[in-house]
């Protein structure tokens, strides 16, 4: 059990002391943000997405987004919107499910832990509506 309240560092179900929103928060994010691209790639139910992108330009973005979405003191995200992001996209709720799957998948190849998991869960969730349709 997670019985370390101290936000900055929490340890996870594997008893490993993680900095959570600090610095190095932002090295965990950048490698889990590597590992969602690799597994975005992979997945036929959303690689043809990313056919075109910049895949350095989007791991980057989607670190600054995780470390400013999650609260990283001084954190700053320059994106656009995830309204701007998806506009016109028309994503369906077969690809949200599977961009969340890719996540998760790569939160637990990273030992994350379960409370960990379960906050960026909620803010991916959070953004349905913003992502979804457009
Ligand atoms: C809550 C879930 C999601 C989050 C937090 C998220 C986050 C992001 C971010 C931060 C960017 C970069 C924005 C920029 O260019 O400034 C982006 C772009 C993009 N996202 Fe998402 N995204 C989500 C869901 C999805 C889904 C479900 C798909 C569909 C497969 C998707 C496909 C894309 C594509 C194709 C781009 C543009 C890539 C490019 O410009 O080359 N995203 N997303």
């Amino acid at each position: 059990m997670n019985v370390n309240h101290n936000p900055k560092e929490r340890s996870n179900e594997h008893g490993n002391s993680q900095p959570v929103r600090t610095s190095g928060c932002r090295k965990n994010i950048r490698q889990i943000s590597e590992d969602v691209w690799i597994n975005h790639v992979s997945n036929p139910d959303v690689s043809p997405r990313y056919a075109n992108s910049d895949a350095e330009k989007i791991k980057s973005l989607v670190t600054d987004f995780v470390c400013w979405g999650t609260g990283g003191p001084g954190e700053q995200y320059n994106g656009k919107t995830m309204l701007e992001a998806h506009r016109t996209m028309n994503i369906s709720h077969l690809e949200f499910m599977a961009v969340i799957d890719d996540v998760m998948r790569a939160l637990e190849k990273n030992k994350v832990g379960q409370s960990e998991q379960n906050e960026l869960l909620g803010l991916l969730f959070s953004l349905k509506d913003q992502v979804l349709h457009l």
